[in-house]
């Protein structure tokens, strides 16, 4: 089938932007990273000083919130009202914050009901937490990526050695853990595999190989 859905979801870390856009490109579908969707609102609500666990404060704040993705090389850039976020959502502070907005019921329905949107029309890769089991439990295909917590501190470590940031392994592979735990246990459309997803484990493969795997999945379903 032609303009399907794709949802790719799985714990901090585990590739799943890298892959899906790939796997977006190679389609020729649309790629909408719905993290960068919480960590804008995330950036906003400190911007703007709003409580992050008010969510009465935080539906209101989301009244007055165009958010936009526009395309651009190599990243598309994330714009809230007019202003680019697109270097600030990636933040520590916004990174170790997230969970705690991503959690209050008006934000996970204002961009749940975002993301839909976003996805009526079909040929699109989606990837989060809960794509698979609540904004698109149609999906064609859904994919779970998982890698351990380790390979994924270790590969946070070299993008940040890339940019020149000097971090600590173990400190990495805390706060990844946090978050998980946090995303896992929270009340609302918590993360945690689809049923009917298919699970990858990446810890051993390197992106190309994520990638046809992916492809393999999504061809077997034409
Ligand atoms: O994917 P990324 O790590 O950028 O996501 C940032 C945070 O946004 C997650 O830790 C989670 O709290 C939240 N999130 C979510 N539901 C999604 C995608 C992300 O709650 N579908």
């Amino acid at each position: 089938a032609a303009n399907m859905q794709i949802a790719i979801d799985g714990p901090a870390s585990a590739g799943k932007s890298t892959v899906a856009k790939l796997v977006a490109k190679k389609l020729n579908y649309v790629y909408c990273d719905t993290g960068a969707m919480y960590r804008a609102v995330t950036f906003a609500a400190l911007q703007r000083k709003v409580a992050l666990d008010n969510d009465q404060a935080l539906k209101e704040m989301l009244t007055d919130f165009d958010l936009k993705f526009v395309p651009a090389d190599p990243e598309q850039l994330v714009l809230v009202n007019g202003q680019d976020i697109t270097r600030q959502i990636r933040s520590t502070e916004v990174t170790n914050q997230v969970s705690l907005v991503s959690a209050q019921p008006s934000v996970r329905q204002e961009m749940t009901k975002r993301q839909q949107e976003i996805a009526a029309s079909g040929a699109i890769v989606m990837d989060g937490r809960d794509i698979g089991t609540t904004v698109l439990p149609d999906a064609e295909v859904k994919i779970f990526l998982i890698a351990s917590v380790h390979e994924r501190a270790v590969r946070r470590y070299k993008e940040n050695v890339k940019k020149g940031m000097a971090t600590d392994l173990a400190v990495l592979e805390q706060e990844i853990k946090a978050r998980d735990y946090k995303d896992s246990h929270r009340e609302i459309s918590p993360l945690t595999q689809a049923q009917d997803a298919v699970l990858v484990d990446t810890t051993s493969l390197n992106i190309d190989e994520v990638v046809e795997k992916i492809l393999k999945i999504i061809n077997q379903h034409e």
